[in-house]
């Protein structure tokens, strides 16, 4: 799967609305992630995941950051989360299939906060980004 030229604009489309609240709405989707899979709470057993957390607040700052890279390099994703996916993999021992369940939680934060811009296509094109970067860190499990 690759991202088309309306793929990658509606991608660089989002992260301009976006501006410098990329984390906010990270953590808001940690949040729906923990609510509606709580399974996934099992690998953070570190943090604080109370609602409101300072810790996750943090942490959904670095998943923001990591996805504000991963779209700026459209182009070269395996570059940029290269040791994200060695993290993810050999350390961490994330199961893949976790991946998609915070794809699925990032797409409903986004589209309850921009309900005018999430238009079928802008869905699918983000849909499509989300898949890339999950495929990516999934990609050192062997
Ligand atoms: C879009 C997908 C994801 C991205 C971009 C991402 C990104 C990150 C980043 C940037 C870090 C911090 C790395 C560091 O401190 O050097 C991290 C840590 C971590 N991630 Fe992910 N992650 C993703 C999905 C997931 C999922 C689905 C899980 C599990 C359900 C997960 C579990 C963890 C854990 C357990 C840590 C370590 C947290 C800690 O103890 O501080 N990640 N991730």
């Amino acid at each position: 799967m690759a991202l088309s030229a309306a793929d990658r604009a509606a991608v660089r489309a989002l992260w301009r609305k976006l501006g410098s609240n990329v984390g906010v709405y990270v953590t808001e989707a940690l949040e729906r992630l923990f609510a509606c899979f709580p399974a996934t709470k099992t690998y953070f057993s570190r943090l604080d995941l109370s609602p409101g957390s300072a810790q996750v607040k943090a942490h959904g700052q670095k998943v923001a950051d990591a996805l504000t890279l991963a779209a700026g390099h459209l182009d070269d994703l395996p570059g940029a989360l290269s040791a994200l996916s060695d993290l993810h993999a050999r350390e961490l021992r994330v199961d893949p299939a976790n991946f998609p369940l915070l794809g699925h939680c990032l797409l409903v934060t986004w589209a309850r906060h921009f309900p005018g811009d999430f238009s079928p296509a802008m869905h699918a094109s983000l849909d499509k980004f989300l898949s890339l970067v999950a495929e990516v860190l999934a990609s050192r499990y062997r």
